[in-house]
């Protein structure tokens, strides 16, 4: 059988610098770029652990002289140039700056340079995943990232290697440790959000900017990745509708206690063909019951839930940030590179569908918390709206010791579809008698 003719992709991506070819009982050669959270974590590992397998030779930062430390050995070489760095004769680029820009254009050039590549870096991924791994492809080198979700949890790789055997139509999680930090503080203590914000950023849990974790922009490009490794999908991250914490108050862990519930950041995207290949998909704070599994994630830990249509759920949970345990996954992944040379990466399939529908329409049940100014007739001016629209309700809690100018109180609905919901919910929150608008959650029984 004829060979497929490679040359013009190959000529078209030349390798910049030819990497020289190593006898196998050689170290690889690692070239670091970023000495922040977890580059420092990654070169101490690198250093300070016993290994046969590989060689720290470059750190490159931005001003690099005020990163120096000195348990680095003497014979790696500090750098603030990048252009060193990938002429250089390292093996592998490990990439800890983050962000799309420059570092997206670092990654290419390694590749390109004749490096494979590790990198931590979920918001690239989550965008130009699919591009770098053919580029990585036709260079014939390795290009991993499984750090990018879940931090030191093997989250991608076990769900695209170890449950390669399933059809996987449901990917679930917590995938950010700073708003489950924030959560599960809210809940132990009865704090507002901004205290609970506060105490997180002291003690280096959330960014002086909390935004890309508050928002949802974090988990939603680690839920790309994952859905992509799982579910054999291609969404983007603007096709994923996001929600807030900030809008979860205290007095919401208390209604959701009466529920038997508590209140999570959840992450969900859920494969359907019925009517062509459809994702529902969402990163929003949820209801979820006390006795789920996501319900016990407690502080910055994370946990990935995937659902197959063979073997049932599998959950994967862990510390999912920090230093360490997102070094560990970088350096598990130098591993698999050290292992398996340049064999193709494993944490994205080759073969992706694009769905005809990427949705945040959701079919659950409901809670809706209120705040109101009290007077009478509140609950029949809702339940007017709401029966307008064909939604039921479960329940309505009002729990004692508010004052009537601000009364939160909560009704449950009966199972309803997102899209119906959000029409009657335009209505309602044109009444006169709201403080603040009304706080949507689904309830998320499975
Ligand atoms: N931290 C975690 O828990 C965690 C978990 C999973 C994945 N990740 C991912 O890992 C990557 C690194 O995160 P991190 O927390 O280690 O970030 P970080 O602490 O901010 O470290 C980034 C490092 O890169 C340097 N840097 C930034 N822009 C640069 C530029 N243009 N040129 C040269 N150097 C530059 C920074 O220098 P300065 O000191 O001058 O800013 C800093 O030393 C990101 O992609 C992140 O999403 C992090």
């Amino acid at each position: 059988m004829a060979k497929p003719n490679r040359s013009k992709s190959r000529s078209r991506n030349k390798p910049e610098t030819k990497s020289k070819k190593r006898p196998s009982h050689k170290k690889l050669r690692i070239a670091l770029a970023g000495f922040g959270t977890v580059g420092r974590s990654v070169a101490k590992l690198l250093c300070q652990e016993a290994n046969d397998s590989f060689e720290l030779t470059h750190i490159f930062n931005r001003n690099v002289s005020r990163k120096k430390v000195d348990w680095v050995p003497s014979t790696v070489r500090w750098t603030e140039s990048i252009d060193e760095v990938l002429s250089s004769d390292a093996d592998i680029f490990v990439e800890l700056v983050g962000g799309i820009t420059p570092a997206g254009e670092w990654i290419r050039r390694a590749l390109r340079a004749g490096k494979s590549v590790v990198t931590a870096n979920k918001l690239l991924i989550a965008e130009s995943g699919p591009e770098l791994v053919e580029l990585a492809g036709e260079m014939r080198k390795r290009l991993e990232f499984g750090a990018s979700v879940a931090g030191g949890i093997p989250a991608i790789i076990g769900i695209r290697e170890g449950l390669a055997g399933d059809r996987l139509y449901k990917i679930a999680g917590v995938l950010n440790g700073t708003c489950n930090y924030i959560l599960t503080k809210m809940e132990a203590t009865g704090a507002s959000f901004e205290t609970a914000l506060e105490e997180a950023q002291e003690l280096g849990f959330a960014e002086a900017d909390p935004r890309d974790d508050v928002e949802g922009f974090d988990a939603r490009a680690k839920l790309v990745i994952l859905t992509q490794a799982g579910l054999r999908t291609r969404v983007r991250s603007e096709q994923i509708p996001c929600w807030p914490i900030s809008s979860v108050e205290a007095v919401d862990f208390a209604y959701a206690r009466e529920l038997n519930c508590t209140i999570r950041q959840i992450s969900l995207a859920k494969k359907e063909t019925e009517n062509g290949l459809t994702v529902h998909a969402f990163v929003r704070p949820a209801l979820v019951p006390v006795s789920s599994l996501v319900a016990h994630v407690e502080g910055s830990k994370n946990l990935v839930m995937a659902t197959g249509q063979y073997a049932g759920q599998m959950v994967f949970s862990g510390f999912g940030a920090g230093g360490d345990p997102t070094a560990v996954a970088v350096i598990s992944d130098l591993y698999s590179i050290a292992r398996s040379g340049d064999a193709p990466s494993g944490h994205l399939p080759a073969a992706v569908e694009v769905p005809q529908e990427v949705s945040g329409q959701f079919t659950a049940p409901y809670y809706l918390r209120f705040v109101v100014k009290d007077r009478p007739g509140i609950i029949a001016a809702v339940a007017t709206v709401l029966a307008r629209y064909g939604i039921g309700i479960d329940a309505v809690l009002q729990k004692p010791g508010f004052p009537r100018s601000a009364l939160p109180f909560i009704i449950t609905l009966e199972t309803c579809t997102s899209a119906m919901l959000g029409c009657a919910l335009q209505e309602i929150n044109r009444l006169d008698f709201h403080v603040e608008p009304v706080l949507c959650m689904p309830i998320l029984l499975d």
